[in-house]
């Protein structure tokens, strides 16, 4: 096993290779900027690890980890025209740059260039991993969905607020990290085991999101801060403060999710506000931690050596601390 570093550098050194001048420039430009753009290469890394957790090589799992970066570049291209974002790892959204049905077509063709790699595989693991990327895949969308129809509604709970996030983010994780297994051939007690390591490293990763969203630093970021105020959104800390907030506040704070000012600078202060002396950021932080440990805990039950433990716990941490 080696170091983080050293799995982000070899799979970005394969992703060049990947991305290689293709026609019509119009629907390959976009697609080689969005996946050159950077990023942490979180779950490709997860994958490539995983592989080798489960005494495989990380080279024979570069395909599956391309296939996970390529789909999240392309849920990121049409999460940023849903979402409205203007600004992505620093840099204009792909509809932003090109325009919105750029975004929709070089998105799609990068969701069939991600399932194309696939075919890289001899036909059990082909099937293995494209079974669980469609269940995978659909799940995605179905979160997704789910956190649009939340923005329009008042009366969302937190348990839904859970699975809308475990579907739209935690699941990928999962998977990324099951397809290292499947590439490795581990049981299927231990594929199992460790997608649910990355699910929950996965839902504590998307609240950290969320976190980071409303109090993260505008300078480091690379998205726009407040942008999930700005869209009304019903994170975490919005619903926490709802729950933690006094008669007055919990007033106010419906009211600011009900305007969509054309200036928000005022809006994002005054949700941030409440945020912080209803208790609701530090009760996100305190979920961020308990989901963290929640992985960790799965851990255990895991038939791996304490040393690779030991370096998925470090991965872990690492992630609760981020600041992009
Ligand atoms: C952003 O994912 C979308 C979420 C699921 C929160 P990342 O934070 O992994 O984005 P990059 O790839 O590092 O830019
Ligand atoms: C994104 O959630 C989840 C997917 C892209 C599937 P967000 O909308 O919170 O992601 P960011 O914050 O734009 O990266
Ligand atoms: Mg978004
Ligand atoms: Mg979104
Ligand atoms: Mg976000």
């Amino acid at each position: 096993m080696q170091n983080i570093l050293f799995y982000q550098e070899a799979f970005v050194s394969y992703l060049e290779k990947f991305v290689s001048k293709r026609e019509p420039e119009t629907l390959y430009n976009p697609i080689h900027y969005i996946l050159e753009l950077g990023g942490k290469r979180l779950r490709p890394v997860l994958t490539l690890m995983t592989a080798e957790i489960f005494n495989s090589d990380y080279n024979k799992a570069l395909d599956a980890a391309l296939s996970i970066e390529v789909f999240h570049n392309f849920s990121l291209v049409h999460d940023d025209i849903m979402d409205d974002a203007p600004l992505r790892r620093g840099k204009e959204t792909v509809h932003e740059k090109w325009n919105i049905n750029t975004g929709i077509l070089s998105g799609d063709a990068m969701l069939i260039l991600a399932y194309q790699l696939f075919e890289n595989y001899n036909p059990e693991t082909f099937q293995a991993l494209a079974k669980l990327f469609s269940k995978t895949a659909l799940e995605v969308c179905e979160g997704q969905q789910y956190d649009v129809d939340f923005e329009t509604r008042d009366d969302v709970t937190i348990a839904e607020y859970l699975k809308m996030i475990e579907y739209k983010t935690a699941v990928l994780v999962g998977a990324a990290m099951q397809m290292g297994a499947i590439v490795a051939e581990a049981n299927n007690e231990d594929q199992n085991t460790i997608y649910h390591f990355g699910k929950n490293l996965g839902i504590a990763f998307q609240l950290q999101d969320d976190y980071l969203d409303a109090f993260g630093d505008p300078k480091t970021f690379g998205k726009q801060v407040g942008g999930d105020i700005i869209e009304n959104k019903k994170t975490y800390l919005y619903l926490k403060a709802l729950e933690f907030s006094s008669e007055e506040d919990q007033i106010q704070l419906q009211h600011l999710f009900s305007i969509n000012p054309k200036d928000a600078s005022d809006k994002i202060e005054a949700t941030k506000e409440i945020f912080i002396t209803s208790g609701s950021a530090e009760a996100t932080k305190q979920a961020i931690a308990m989901y963290t440990n929640k992985a960790f805990s799965v851990l255990e039950s895991l038939h791996i050596s304490e040393e690779n433990k030991a370096a998925l716990i470090q991965f872990g941490n690492q992630l609760m601390n981020r600041t992009v």
